[in-house]
Parts: C-alpha cells; sequence; structure tokens
C-alpha cells in the first residue's frame, strides 16, 4: 500500500510517498529554518505563508521522485496535530482537497506519533511493545508504545521541551536558532565537568522533566560572569549544559525501562540527533543489555516519510476522516482522531 503524506506542522513543508509502512519510496522536505533564524525562532504565520507557497510543488516532488501520480497512491494521509495551528491547517486543507479530488481515503495522523514511527522507517525489526524517549521542540516524553497505535505516556515535560531548553540556552550563549545543534558542535570541543548546573526534580513524579530550571541556571551563569568581569568558555558551557540534559534525560528512562521490564528503547525527534544523547543512550542500553533502536539522523526532524509510516498502521486500526477533518494545536499521543 504505498500512502502520500504531508507533514507542515512547524517551520518545514514535506511530503513522502511511503509503501507498508516500512519503505520510504520518496522524501521531500522544503526548509524555512533561514528565514526564521533572523527572528530568534519561528513567525507561526511566516511559517503558514510559506507553507502556502511551497506545498503544491513540495507534494508534486514527492510524487515525481517517487515515479508516481496522484491516482497511483492509496490514501493521502496528513499531520493533523499537534502544532502551530495556521501551520497545520495548510496541510490538512491540502490533503482534503487531494483526498476529495482523487477519491482516495484520508489519514489524520498525530505528529508526535509520526516522530516514533520514524524508526520503523530504518529498522524492518523493530515492532512494539517498546519504550520511546520523545525528545523535539515541543515534547519532552517517555512513551511506552504498547501497539502501533496504544501508547501510555510516563513521562512528560512540566515546562519547557528537551529542544525549547536546547534552543533557548543555546541562544543565551550566543548562537543563532535553532541551537541544539550549534550546542551539539561546540560541547565537542569543550570540557562537560566545567561547570556545574542543576538537575531539578519533579516533585511527586519519577519520570515526568522540568528544564525550565536548567535553562535559568545557563542563563544567571552567562549574567553573573559578565557582572564579574570574567570570560565564558562557550564550548565548555555547551558541553556542561548538554552532558546534563543528557543525563536528565537517559536516567529517567532508564528508571522506566528498569521499573517496566522493558527492554526494547527507542528514541524519536530532533533532539535525538544529539551526539551526547545518542552515546549516552548507547550506553545505558549497553550496560542494562538492552536493544536500542535510534532514527537515522536524517529522520530525527521533522520530515513526511515517518508521517506516511505511522499513516499505514492508523489506517490497519482505524477508518478514515471524514473531509470535515480540522486541526489541532494540541493533543495527546494516547487518543485518537
Ligand atoms: O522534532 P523537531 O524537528 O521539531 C519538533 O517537532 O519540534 O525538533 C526540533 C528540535 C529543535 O529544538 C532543535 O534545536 C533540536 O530539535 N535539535 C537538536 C539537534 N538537532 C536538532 N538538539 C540537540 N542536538 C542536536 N543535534
Ligand atoms: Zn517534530
Amino acid at each position: 500500500m504505498k500512502i502520500l503524506a504531508i507533514e507542515s506542522s512547524c517551520d518545514e513543508t514535506a511530503a513522502a510517498v511511503v509503501e507498508d509502512g516500512r519503505k520510504v519510496c520518496s522524501s521531500v522536505i522544503n526548509t524555512q529554518v533561514a528565514e526564521h533564524r533572523k527572528y530568534g525562532g519561528v513567525v507561526p504565520e511566516i511559517a503558514s505563508r510559506r507553507h502556502t507557497e511551497n506545498i503544491v510543488q513540495v507534494v508534486q516532488g514527492a510524487l515525481d521522485e517517487a515515479g508516481c501520480a496522484l491516482g497511483d497512491v492509496d490514501a493521502v494521509a496528513v499531520t493533523a496535530a499537534p502544532g502551530l495551528i495556521g501551520a497545520l491547517l495548510v496541510g490538512v486543507n491540502y490533503a482534503k482537497g487531494l483526498a476529495m479530488a482523487a477519491h482516495k481515503p484520508l489519514i489524520p495522523v498525530h505528529h508526535i506519533r509520526g516522530h516514533i514511527a520514524a524508526n520503523y522507517l530504518a529498522h524492518p525489526d523493530l515492532k512494539p511493545p517498546f519504550l520511546c524517549l520523545v525528545v523535539s521542540g515541543g515534547h519532552s516524553h517517555i512513551v511506552e508504545v504498547r501497539d502501533y497505535t496504544d501508547y501510555h505516556v510516563l513521562g512528560r515535560t512540566r515546562d519547557d521541551a528537551a529542544g525549547e531548553a536546547f534552543d533557548k540556552s543555546a541562544r543565551a550563549m550566543g548562537f543563532p536558532y535553532p541551537g541544539g545543534v550549534s550546542i551539539d558542535r561546540a560541547a565537542q570541543k569543550g570540557d562537560d565537568r566545567m561547570y556545574k548546573l542543576p538537575k531539578p526534580r519533579v516533585e511527586g513524579s519519577l519520570y515526568d522533566f522540568s528544564f525550565s530550571g536548567l535553562k535559568t541556571a545557563v542563563i544567571n551563569l552567562l549574567h553573573n560572569t559578565e557582572q564579574k568581569g570574567e570570560s565564558i568558555d562557550t564550548d565548555s558551557l555547551a558541553a556542561s549544559f548538554q552532558r546534563t540534559i543528557c543525563e536528565i534525560l537517559v536516567d529517567h528512562l532508564e528508571a522506566a525501562a528498569r521499573d517496566l521490564g522493558c527492554r526494547t528503547i527507542a528514541a524519536a525527534g530532533g533532539v535525538s540527533a544529539n551526539s551526547g544523547l545518542r552515546r549516552r543512550l548507547e550506553e545505558m542500553c549497553a550496560s542494562n543489555g538492552y536493544e536500542l533502536f535510534l532514527p537515522p539522523l536524517a529522520l530525527c526532524g521533522d520530515n513526511a516519510a515517518m508521517i506516511g509510516a505511522q499513516a499505514y498502521y492508523e489506517q490497519l486500526k482505524y477508518p478514515p476522516a471524514g473531509l470535515d477533518l480540522n486541526a489541532a494545536a494540541s493533543k495527546d499521543i494516547e487518543t485518537q482522531f
């Protein structure tokens, strides 16, 4: 079964053709990051406008690259939640138009379910159940993936998402948006023990995260150092920050895996591209004898192939959406459309 998938939840306009949830026939990503960088973050209205301008070309590009016409695909899938509402609406409406014109079923996909499904594209042997650390610009979840469409969130962030913590701390250190990748690069040149940063705990919860205190500690450290007229070793601050946040993420995940008795681990989302996090996950899984699945770097960030992968499993379980499908800015991963 071939699915044409569309993703427009943030600042990437993307389309892909995916076969049976596992094989990428094509994947096209048009990123707006250079434009948003000028403003230090994603400007929602600009994102919507760029999606509107680019979506026709991006979808046509994905069909061409896969060597098929719209009539050749079996269904149209689209990210319907969560994300920037104006951005999501562009993709949802375009997908509806295509589904209606070509008489194809319409499959709504949850963006975070898509991030998790990116792993299916790279790992043919990965099947639920497994435990997944989802770390993106908007989410930090420890998710028990019980089945392809059955999820239980064990832990979530109470404030900033991991990617947000990376980006806000990076901004304070003087890196351009999105700063996660700059921290990753700088960290490789720094001493990750030079600065001691806090590891905030969430009272009453073993698995939940809180990152705003960590970000504030970075900002305070920078201000205090500047006020004293001292200079900061930015590479070492980046390395210390990265080590701290990765320790928090992996320690919580390790506790959840131990308590659940889960021996198969995966990661997903933009931050799963982080080299420090990948290394730490590998060490933790090796020391416990767990099997680890990581998405390839090209599938960590936003793309439509992951939406096409998840859409395959959604349509096995649920009927197609009606043409009155709406987008939602927020939506729990556990609930169905
Ligand atoms: O999953 P994603 O592409 O978009 C959302 O769904 O939010 O995640 C984007 C986030 C950004 O915060 C970005 O800084 C972060 O992923 N990111 C990284 C790295 N690459 C992307 N963070 C740390 N290290 C990286 N190498
Ligand atoms: Zn994403």
